[in-house]
């Protein structure tokens, strides 16, 4: 299977015309690898435009709501999202669980209606601190709850993004082995929840301070199938550098 480098780019750039650019820039870079996919995940104010600009990179939403119409102020919808284009949508991320207070409950509301709506969820999970003995049991508490009476059949729809809180932003990324081990453990769960061949199956990608120089060596942990990149994601060069460093592997 393909690697998937997905870019979130969450509140920027500041303007659509900067939104159009980067957007661009990437597409020219990515334009003749064919051995990896690209996900771009704007701002949803932008994803009309930045859909526009895309040919070989997919669009992608980085929240839904968990209805799909009604008297909810400020909310986006799977239909809003598909209509413009959108094929992925980034669920759980730490920084809504954090500062909009998303619970695990709500998590699992946007997963269902995205993935009856025909998106592709990434679902973000990671542990606050590793040095707590805990970190395993509460990753696995976050894919149990975020699944929770999925049915099998979207398995291929899903994708697990493993994000510890502390390796987001900071420079400080998981290590190569702790990573393919946290692979193994979150491979486990899926087994459990849909069975041999969707752990097979399923993608499980890596996010946390992911640049150009350090993308290989996650892609070529065992069990990796992609990377979710924040910051690195704003600047085309490394970004496109990131997809290409995938379709080696
Ligand atoms: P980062 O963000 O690459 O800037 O660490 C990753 C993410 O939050 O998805």
């Amino acid at each position: 299977m393909k690697k998937i480098i997905i870019a979130n780019w969450k509140l920027n750039p500041p303007t659509a015309t900067k939104a159009i650019s980067l957007a661009g820039a990437i597409e020219r870079g990515i334009k003749k690898i064919r051995k990896a996919e690209a996900v771009i995940a704007p701002p949803s104010l932008y994803m009309r435009d930045v859909g526009r600009v895309l040919r070989r990179a997919r669009l992608g939403a980085q929240n839904i709501f968990w209805e799909d119409s009604g008297a909810f102020t400020g909310e986006i919808s799977a239909s809003m999202l598909v209509s413009l284009g959108a094929q992925y949508v980034i669920i759980g991320h730490s920084e809504r669980r954090e500062y909009f207070h998303e619970t695990d409950q709500e998590i699992n509301g946007k997963i269902r209606r995205a993935l009856k709506g025909g998106l592709s969820v990434v679902l973000c999970v990671g542990e606050r601190d590793r040095s707590k003995e805990k970190f395993l049991q509460f990753v696995k508490q976050q894919i149990l709850a975020g699944l929770k009476k999925i049915p099998r059949v979207y398995s291929k729809k899903i994708i697990i993004a493993y994000e510890p809180i502390w390796a987001i932003g900071t420079g400080d990324p998981v290590s190569p082995d702790d990573l393919y081990e946290m692979t193994l453990y979150i491979r486990r769960i899926l087994f459990d929840l849909f069975g041999k061949k969707a752990a097979h199956t399923m993608r499980v990608v890596y996010g946390g301070s992911v640049s150009s120089k350090n993308a290989a060596s996650f892609l070529s942990v065992e069990g990796v199938d992609g990377l979710l990149v924040g910051g690195a994601s704003l600047d085309a060069r490394d970004f496109v550098d990131i997809v290409r460093s995938a379709s080696f592997l």
